[in-house]
């Protein structure tokens, strides 16, 4: 399995503060799936940098991003995932949500996306330890699944 996992902050990819989202994913993929490929990657909040590194990772099995999906200003990690993908997951994003929003009233402002570009299948996550450790929990355990269907492989 082959993983990108794309932090989106102005501040975290600026250096404002550390990026602890990202690894958090890292480490908690690397559990389930202990020789799966992993990068990882910093952005700012800005359409044509989120672009850009969708573009670079485009082809691998999975692109997980962290963080824009709120309704601040800036914000637009999801516009901009759903204009990349040509198909959508919505089990995927509602389900991220259901589950926050039993961890945090506030998971109603995250407008995470989730859909698949050729073989890749890209989810939203929000930019919080706690969202990245829930949402990393419910999507681990069907990765592998999803990728053989995305394949045509039986199921
Ligand atoms: N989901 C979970 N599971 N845990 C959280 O702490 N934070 C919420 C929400 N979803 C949160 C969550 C908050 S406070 C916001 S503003 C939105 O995600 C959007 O966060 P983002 O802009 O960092 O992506």
């Amino acid at each position: 399995m082959r993983v990108a996992v794309i932090t989106i902050s102005d501040r975290a990819s600026s250096g404002v503060y550390e990026d602890l989202c990202g690894p958090e994913i890292e480490r908690l993929i690397r559990e389930h799936y202990p020789h799966c490929e992993l990068k990882r990657d910093i952005v700012a909040d800005e359409k044509s940098e989120i672009e850009s590194v969708l573009k670079k990772y485009w082809g691998v099995d999975y692109i997980i991003t962290t963080g824009g999906t709120g309704i601040s200003p800036r914000d637009v990690t999801p516009e901009v995932t759903k204009e990349f993908c040509d198909r959508s997951l919505p089990g995927i994003a509602e389900t991220l949500r259901r589950e926050s929003y039993k961890e945090t009233p506030f998971a109603v402002f995250s407008r995470g996306y989730a859909g698949i570009k050729g073989n890749t299948i890209v989810v939203n996550f929000p930019g919080s330890l706690k969202a990245v450790r829930l949402c990393t929990g419910i999507l681990a355990p069907v990765m592998e699944h999803g990728i053989k269907m995305i394949r045509g492989e039986h199921h």
